[in-house]
C-alpha cells in the first residue's frame, strides 16, 4: 500500500493508473477507522482496479466548540486496517497541504438541505464536507466514490453536489454498520464510558422501533418520530438534538411516509452527539 502526503504524489498515481486502463474507487475518511468505513474499502476494492483512501480530519467541516481537537487520530493504526482490506493508496495530507495559505474558496449548496437536520446545529459543516470532498474528486479524479448511510443526509448533499457540478462520478451507498448490540460504529464511539455506552443504545433502539411502526403501516411520520422522542427521553443520559423525517432526496420536512423518506436523528449521550437514521420507501424510488 502506498502512502501518500502530497497532492502531486496522488495525482502522479493515478495518473499512472489511468494510463494502464485500471478504474479508481475512492473512500474519503477523516482516520480512526472501524468496520463502517472497511465495508466502504471492500466494496470500492470489489468495484474497482484500484482503491484510494483518504484520511483526513477535515477543519472547514467542525465549527467553533466541536470536536476538532479532541477527534481521534491513530494512523499507524488506520495503515493496518486499510493494508488488510486490499486498499492500494492511503492519502494522508496535512491541514497546510489541503489547504493553501489564504485559501477562501467553498463549495456549498444554495437550499435548504444543507440547514435542515444536522445543518440546524452545524451551519457550517456541509459546506466543509462538500469544499473537501470537491478537492479529494479533483485530486484523486476517481470513477467511483463510496459512502456510508449512515451518515445519510451527506450522502445526499453529495449526490447533489455531483449532479450539479457534473463530476461525472458515480455515488455509491452503503449500508450502516452496527456493533452487536445495535449501536452505530463511530470514530465519537469511543468518547463514550461504559455507562453512556449502554445509554447510548436508545438511538438504534428508536430506529428499530420507528423502523417497525413504518413496517407494520403507520402512515402519520409525526406518531413514528413522536414514539421514537418519546423512547430516547426516558434514558437520563440523552439529550435530543433533532429526530425528524424528511424527504430522502431534499431533506425537507414530511408529514406522511410516502415515497423515499429518511427518518434521521442527533442526540447527546452526555457530551458526545451520535447520529443514527432508516430510510423507507428506496425499493419504490
Ligand atoms: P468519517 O466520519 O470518517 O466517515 C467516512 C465514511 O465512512 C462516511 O461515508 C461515513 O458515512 C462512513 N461510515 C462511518 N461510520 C459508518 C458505519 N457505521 N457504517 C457505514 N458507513 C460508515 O464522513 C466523514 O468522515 C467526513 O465527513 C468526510 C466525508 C470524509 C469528509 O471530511
Amino acid at each position: 500500500m502506498i502512502k501518500a502526503e502530497t497532492i502531486a504524489e496522488v495525482r502522479a498515481q493515478v495518473r499512472a493508473w489511468k494510463q494502464q486502463g485500471l478504474t479508481v474507487g475512492l473512500v474519503p475518511t477523516m482516520g480512526y477507522l472501524h468496520e463502517g468505513h472497511a465495508s466502504l474499502v471492500d466494496r470500492a476494492v470489489a468495484q474497482c482496479d484500484r482503491v484510494v483512501v483518504s484520511d483526513f480530519v477535515n477543519p472547514t467541516q467542525f465549527g467553533p466548540g466541536e470536536d476538532l481537537e479532541a477527534y481521534p487520530r491513530d494512523f499507524d493504526r488506520d495503515c493496518a486496517l486499510l493494508e488488510a482490506h486490499g486498499c492500494h493508496l492511503v492519502f494522508h495530507p496535512s491541514v497546510e497541504e489541503m489547504y493553501a495559505p489564504g485559501a477562501a474558496t467553498y463549495v456549498e449548496i444554495q437550499s435548504e438541505m444543507p440547514r435542515q437536520l444536522c445543518g440546524q446545529t452545524r451551519p457550517i459543516h456541509f459546506r466543509g464536507v462538500c469544499t473537501v470532498v470537491s478537492k479529494l474528486f479533483h485530486i484523486v479524479t476517481p470513477d467511483k466514490a463510496f459512502f456510508g448511510q449512515k451518515d445519510a443526509q451527506q450522502l445526499a448533499i453529495i449526490r447533489r453536489m455531483v449532479r450539479d457540478l457534473s463530476y461525472g462520478i458515480e455515488i455509491v451507498g452503503c449500508p450502516i454498520v452496527r456493533e452487536e448490540d445495535g449501536l452505530a460504529k463511530s470514530s465519537r464511539n469511543t468518547y463514550l464510558n461504559p455507562q453512556e455506552r449502554q445509554a447510548a443504545l436508545v438511538l438504534s433502539q428508536a430506529v428499530a422501533l420507528g423502523q417497525k411502526m413504518a413496517q407494520e403501516g403507520e402512515t402519520d411520520a409525526e406518531k413514528i418520530v413522536g414514539a421514537m422522542r418519546a423512547h430516547i427521553e426516558k434514558e437520563p443520559l440523552a439529550r435530543i438534538d433533532y429526530v425528524s423525517a424528511v424527504d430522502g432526496e431534499t431533506m425537507e420536512p414530511v408529514r406522511e411516509m410516502k415515497g423515499l423518506v429518511l427518518v434521521a436523528m442527533a442526540v447527546y449521550i452526555g457530551k458526545t452527539r451520535l447520529i443514527d437514521n432508516f430510510e423507507v420507501g428506496r425499493e419504490a424510488v
